[in-house]
């Protein structure tokens, strides 16, 4: 399948910021990439949930049910959601999903959930979904303090999986820089071996900043 695994260090550290760039860039430069959010959780029902976003970002090309099979009320793990809403959750109807937009699109880009390890069914983490539809991940981080280990906990976790690893990008999700930050890019790239693509700023206006978030990500992405 041609794609990508949009996975990152935590949950709310940007991964639908910057799916959607990507999305949006892609899309622009003539690629019909389509977005999908497998399983989401306990999303404020006044605020666009991430298959919102995701679906904004690909024109409403397919229907949400479609790109988001699986919803959950509580704000917690798809995994551990389910159990607690007396449900479960199929890896093989989540890939089957993915074939069938993959097969009416060029590529698909797949934003996890919170990161990595993050259980997905009673026997598979994200991981394995990532593994399954054979993607490579892009590794969304903080640009702050503990982004370091974060990353490489990460990035290690990927290889012991042999799920390769698209990129890195760190994103600035609060206001102030603290000290790690100017140094932070040159120890993931001696740790890991990867540099990160980007260091995304802290922008407060939605607009402006999916708009900046695009233009630093322009063309460093590839499906
Ligand atoms: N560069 C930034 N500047 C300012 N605010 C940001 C920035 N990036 C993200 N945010 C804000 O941080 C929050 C989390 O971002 P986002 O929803 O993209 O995270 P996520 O990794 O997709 O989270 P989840 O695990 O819930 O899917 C959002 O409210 C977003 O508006
Ligand atoms: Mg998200």
């Amino acid at each position: 399948m041609r794609g990508l695994f949009v996975t990152a260090t935590d949950t709310g550290v940007g991964k639908t910021e910057v799916a959607c760039a990507i999305l949006r860039n892609a899309r622009a430069a003539g690629l019909d990439v389509i977005g999908m959010k497998p399983a989401q959780s306990g999303h404020d029902p006044g605020e666009p949930s991430d298959a919102d976003r995701l679906r904004a970002a690909c024109d409403g090309a397919e229907p949400l049910e479609v790109i988001c099979p699986y919803t959950f009320a509580a704000p917690l793990a798809p995994a551990v959601a389910a159990r607690v809403e007396g449900k479960t959750v199929s890896l093989a109807r989540i890939v089957d999903a993915a074939r069938a937009l993959a097969a009416r699109h060029e590529a698909v880009l797949v934003e996890g959930a919170g990161g990595l390890l993050v259980p997905l069914t009673e026997r598979e983490t994200y991981a394995d979904l990532a593994r399954a539809l054979g993607l490579a991940a892009l590794v969304v981080a903080r640009a702050g303090l503990g982004t370091v280990n974060h990353v490489a906990l990460t990035v290690e976790a990927l290889r012991a999986r042999r799920i390769p690893l698209a990129g890195i990008v760190l994103n600035r999700t609060v206001a102030e820089d603290d000290p790690s930050v100017p140094h932070n890019v040159a120890e993931i790239a001696r740790l890991t071996g990867c540099e990160p693509l980007a260091t995304l700023p802290f922008v407060r206006d939605i607009a402006e900043r999916a708009s900046i978030v695009r233009s630093r990500l322009a063309g460093k992405i590839q499906f």
